[in-house]
């Protein structure tokens, strides 16, 4: 076998990773087989010898201009908010729509030990992600009278707990028939000679191949299949991170569909043009998103007559697609580059010690899924406040944002809101957390709680 796997390796200068073979048993000199026999290394010398990808972001930015946007205005304007609002509530009532939760990340900045959809987040509940989201998706399916197919992608790394949790915990009450997860593929990463890494003397490096992944993975798993048989149409796609986010909006859904968009953003309104956030933008007639490190300050801060921002669109990672699209290009091999991300990556070294490197020593290779835009028809993006759907568990404290803290206080915030919304006070420092399966929106709210006036003590509404 070992002479085998020499003939694979010698081309591509990788014979390295058989250093240790004699000293491996045979379980392991299988599955070391097993993992050179799957590397496609003429990709991999591709990608080791090209640059990422980089474009000329300056020519790029200064062309730059915003795609066409459904903004926080149309979706205050009652009669365009309820044309859309109808048209999205009718594919959910057609059973058309389904959810795609990308969580095959590692979650390495939070530091928790599972997999983050089982991280608790509710401020009052302490549910987890996955239980809120969840209860979301439940919600918005009880109200259209259809569930909503959920599909969730995970990795090697989190398959099979994510899979355990969510069995244990009887997929908190959705049917498991329309509960599908499916995992995502992972790439090599090389060193800065292009060689391959080993994590330890019978194991090739390897991470999750990006979010980009889901595309591959949704066709490899038979997921668009299983979509198409369900008459699925309408994609609603999330990150696991994020628990306010509108899974589902009837809304957001309906705009997409009105617009004919094959593919539709959800962005926040930029007022720090510096915003780590990847901007969508149209150039020469395609969307794409420039990320905010590749984005010359001189563009970021450009402005209109009023002073606002031009380029003021900013990705939040949550996308609807026609099904179709998907389809489409998931055939197409070469639909989605691969990004170059310079990282530490541990690793044994010839002698066979485990090195752990304190500079960027690797190069891993991810997809990202909004790399799509372009090759999407009538693309538009969506406005959000983020007060209202966007605060993701990225850091562990004391991070300056994006923590777990930070996340449950922008619960209780909007919570406080609908709540004061729907004409009921809420005393000064009391915390409230509101199930979506008790109330969706603040109309569900006034019909809950039509005989209540004010909110004395803390209160999860369940
Ligand atoms: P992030 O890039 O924020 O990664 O992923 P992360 O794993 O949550 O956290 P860090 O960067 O290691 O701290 C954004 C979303 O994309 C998913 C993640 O699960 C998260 O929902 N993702 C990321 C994947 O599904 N697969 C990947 O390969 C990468």
């Amino acid at each position: 076998m070992k002479a085998e796997l020499e003939a694979i390796l010698q081309p591509y200068d990788q014979t390295h990773v058989l250093r240790f073979w004699d000293e491996l048993d045979s379980a392991a000199q299988q599955s070391l087989a097993d993992q050179i026999k799957a590397i496609d290394f003429e990709q991999l010398k591709t990608l080791a010898g090209s640059s990422g990808g980089a474009s000329k972001w300056d020519e790029l930015a200064a062309k730059a201009e915003v795609p066409p946007a459904i903004t926080a205005d149309d979706f205050a304007n009652p009669e365009s908010y309820q044309a859309a609002y109808d048209l999205g509530q009718a594919a959910l009532k057609a059973g058309k729509v389904a959810m795609v939760l990308v969580a095959g990340g590692q979650g390495s900045r939070l530091g928790f030990e599972h997999p983050k959809g089982m991280f608790p987040v509710g401020p009052l509940s302490d549910r987890t992600l996955y239980n809120m989201l969840i209860d979301q998706l439940l919600a918005r399916g009880k109200q259209a009278g259809k569930p909503i197919p959920f599909y969730i992608m995970t990795s090697p790394p989190t398959h099979a707990e994510t899979s355990q949790f969510l069995a244990d915990n009887d997929y908190f009450g959705m049917n498991p028939d329309d509960v599908t997860i499916f995992c995502q593929g992972t790439m090599p990463a090389v060193d800065s000679d292009g060689k391959l890494l080993l994590s330890d003397k019978g194991t090739i490096f390897a991470s999750p191949d990006g979010h980009g992944g889901t595309l591959g993975a949704l066709k490899r798993d038979g997921c668009l299949d299983d979509m198409k048989s369900r008459g699925i149409e309408h994609v609603f796609y999330g990150q696991v991170d994020n628990p306010l986010i509108q899974a589902c909006d009837p809304a957001l859904l309906g705009y997409h569909i009105e617009s004919g968009s094959e593919m539709t953003s959800q962005v926040v309104r930029k007022h720090d043009p510096m915003l780590k956030v990847g901007n969508v933008v149209v150039v020469d007639g395609r969307t794409q998103i420039i990320e905010y490190s590749d984005l010359p300050e001189q563009y970021a801060k450009q402005t209109l007559p009023d002073g606002s921002l031009k380029l003021w669109a900013g990705s939040i990672a949550v996308h609807v697609f026609e099904r179709s699209f998907l389809e489409r290009t998931s055939d197409q091999a070469d639909a989605l580059p691969f990004h170059h991300a310079h990282k530490k990556v541990a690793f044994v070294d010839s002698q066979g010690t485990l090195v752990k490197p304190t500079e960027n020593n690797a190069t891993k290779f991810e997809r990202f899924i909004f790399d799509l835009l372009p090759s999407a028809k009538n693309a538009i993006v969506c406005e959000v406040d983020p007060a209202d759907g966007f605060c993701a568990v990225k850091n562990a404290p004391p991070a300056p944002s994006e923590t777990p803290q930070h996340v449950k206080d922008a619960i209780v915030a909007l919570h406080t809101r609908w709540l004061e919304e729907a004409g009921i006070t809420v005393a000064d420092g009391v915390k409230v957390e509101i199930n979506p399966l008790f109330a969706l929106d603040v109309n569900q709210l006034k019909d809950k709680l039509s005989t209540e006036d004010s909110i004395t003590e803390d209160r999860y509404f369940v």
